[in-house]
Parts: structure tokens; sequence; C-alpha cells
């Protein structure tokens, strides 16, 4: 189709004014397949849609006059955050701009702001840490939080290598991410954008079977992450382990038991299995069954301030931020990535305000109602 796709804006017009505001946008700055890429949910929608909805079934109750003496700051793993708000890890980053991840690691260093870089990312992982590395030295400050994301491969010296990589670039925490193995690869890469850091592996596994046969009990689904693979992992690397795409309290209890220092409640996004509940729903049950042994993170859906109040005060101690970055980035590159976070951040400080509370730890469900929606 001659469809034309809007370049980046070089400056941010008055009227982006929330994260909407890019989504609204972002579809122009980008071709049909890589818009409906972005944001295509697995098979009907019915999670996508609920990851929204389950937030805006939520609602305040507000302590008037209170002391709002305190800042949005959060310790996680170690590091001081500025805002409960990571980066969530996107493959292929250069599919809606050129500079892809390295605009996101600027950005998310020139606003001390964790991200999480993916296994198929579209810049080497060297290259990303290299980038925020610099700009932190050249702004004078410490380097903002930088995790990995893994995605296991068929061979574990592959995997291997890849942590390996990621630790000596200064990676300072492992994500495993446990929900994709069997997702369906959504889109046919462009010239010039690739999983360049699996170069000289096997590609990364197609799930489309021919026939329509059923994938349990091949190669694929046996290629998929086990328990012994996250023991393997607890074993091979000293730095903190994340494991991403649990829900249930009970799986989440035994990733504790297992090693994870840390765990993000996920459904990817609602792009896998369609029919799952949002992460919103569930944490409740799974901070009970980790007892506060374990920082609990989450995404899908987190869109505005108010929503990641929501997610703390249901016992989230940080959320992370998915298609958000990728509207950002086509809209307007590396200012729109840091203009999409700084908006993300001042809406979260007016919220907590707003509620009457003047730090992450004093939020909790006593600030919380069921709104009839
Ligand atoms: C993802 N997600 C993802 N997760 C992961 O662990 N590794 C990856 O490479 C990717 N790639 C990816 C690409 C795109 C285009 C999307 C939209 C998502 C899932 C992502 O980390 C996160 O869990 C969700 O995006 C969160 O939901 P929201 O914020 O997009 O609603």
């Amino acid at each position: 189709s001659n469809v034309t796709v809007q370049p980046p804006l070089t400056a941010i017009p008055a009227d982006l004014r929330t994260l909407a505001d890019y989504e609204k946008r972002a579809e122009m700055h980008m071709t049909p397949d890589v818009w409906r890429h972005v944001q295509e949910g697995a098979g009907r929608g019915i999670t996508l849609a609920e990851n929204r909805a389950a937030f805006d079934r939520i609602g305040f109750l507000p302590r008037a006059m209170a002391d709002l003496d305190g800042d949005t700051g959060i310790e996680l793993l170690g590091r001081h955050h500025a805002a409960p708000i990571l980066l969530a890890p996107l493959a292929y980053q250069r599919l809606v701009h050129a500079e892809g991840e390295l605009a996101c690691a600027r950005a998310a260093t020139a606003l001390d702001t964790g991200m999480i870089v993916s296994t198929l990312s579209s810049i080497p992982l060297e290259d990303i840490a290299a980038a925020a590395h610099a700009l932190a030295r050249d702004l004078g400050k410490k380097p903002a939080p930088l995790w990995f994301q893994l995605y296991l491969q068929p061979d574990r010296e592959h995997s291997l290598q890849l942590v390996r990589r990621a630790e000596d670039a200064g990676y300072e925490a492992i994500v495993l991410t446990v929900d994709a193995a069997l997702k369906p690869a959504g889109i046919t890469l462009p010239p010039g954008v690739d999983a360049v850091n699996l170069a000289g592996m096997p590609r990364p596994r197609q799930t489309s079977v021919p026939g329509g046969k059923i994938l349990l009990g091949t190669p694929l689904a046996q290629s998929a992450p086990g328990w012994e693979d996250l023991a393997w992992l607890r074993g091979v690397t000293r730095l903190p382990i994340l494991v991403k795409g649990l829900l249930l309290g009970d799986d989440a209890a035994r990733a504790v038991d297992e090693g994870a220092d840390a765990l993000i409640i996920s459904n990817h996004g609602g792009r896998v299995l369609d029919g799952l509940p949002s992460p919103v729903e569930l944490i409740q049950n799974v901070a009970e069954s980790t007892a506060g042994r374990i920082p609990l993170l989450l995404d899908g859906g987190v869109r505005m301030g108010t929503d990641v109040v929501k997610a703390i005060a249901l016992g989230a101690s940080a959320v992370l931020i998915g298609r958000p970055q990728m509207h950002a980035l086509a809209v307007a590159g590396l200012p729109g990535m840091a203009h999409m976070i700084h908006l993300m951040r001042t809406e979260l400080e007016a919220a907590m305000a707003q509620l009457g509370c003047p730090t992450c730890a004093l939020l909790g469900p006593d600030r919380l109602v069921a709104l009839s929606r």
C-alpha cells in the first residue's frame, strides 16, 4: 500500500499531554504492519482489554489535608529509583525509530529510569549499555539501572553467552521471561532490523506449525523454559534474577524458593494466551503467597500516573511500561521517550499528592475502592 509514514517529530507539540495522546499520534508514524504488531493482543484481545479494564474498575479513597512531605522514590534490588516506573523489555525497537534502543537508553539515563533490554533488541546489548553509561558520564551522574531480559536459547551454551555478555557490559540484573516460548513471531522484520544479539545462533524459533498440528510434545514445547532452567540460571550468575511472566501465587512461591530475587507479574501485555486475567487482579494473591520475601513488579496496561498508584497500593514495588515506549519513540524519538517518562512521573506525583499519600511505602489497599462500572 502507499500509506505515507510520517517521520519522527524533532520537537514536541503542545498537544501531546498524555500517553493516550502519544498512542493516538503514533499510528501515522508507523507502517500499518508495525502498528498492528505493536498494538495487537492474542486471540480476540480479551486479555488486552482486561489489562486496561482492571485498572479502570479501581477507585481511590483520598485523605484530606495530609502531610505531603515525601517523594516517589523507591529502593529496589539495592538501587534507588526516582519513581517506581521502569521500561519493559520490547523486541526490535528499531521497527519504529532508527535509533531504537539507543534513544530509549539515553532517555532512561537522562531521567534516572530503569530500562530492561530485550534479548531481541535491534541494537547490540553492549552498544545500548555503552550509550547509557556514556551519557551518564557526560551528565556527571550514576547510570540508571539497566537489566537484561533473557529469552532462553535452544542451546544452553548460547543462553550462557548472553548472560556473560550482559554481565560484562554492566547490566545489573537478569530478567528471565517464562511466558512467551510458544508465542508466534508477530512480524516479518524489514531490512536493517534484526535480532543482532543472536548473530551466529540458530534463528529464534518459529512456532507456526504447518497443518495446524498440536505443539505439545514437539521439540518446540520441550525447549520452553522449565524450573530446571531457573535453577541452572541461578547457578551460573551472581546477578539478581527476576522471573517475568508468572501470574499465580504457588508458581511465585516456587520461583522464590528456586532463587528468584524479584518477580514481574505479567501476561505479556495480552500477547500470548487470550483469556488470562490482569496482573492487577492477581497481585494481591501473589503477594500473600510470597509474604514479602521478594519485591513484586507488574506490567500490562499501565498508561497513567493513577495506574501506578493502584499497582503500588495493591502490593507492587514498581511497574513496567511497554507499548507506550514504541508510541513515544515513533512519534519523536529520544525527546519523545524522555517526555513520555516525564509525563508518567509528573502524573504519579500529582496522583499521590491528590490522594494525600507522600510516599510509595504508605500506599496500601486501604486507599482503594472498587468502582461499579
Ligand atoms: C513485548 N514484550 C516483551 N517481553 C519480553 O520479555 N521480551 C520481549 O522481547 C518483548 N517484546 C515485546 C514487543 C512488543 C512490541 C510488545 C508490545 C511487548 C512484553 C512487554 O515486556 C510487557 O510485558 C508488555 O508490553 C506490558 O504491557 P503494555 O504496557 O504494553 O500494556
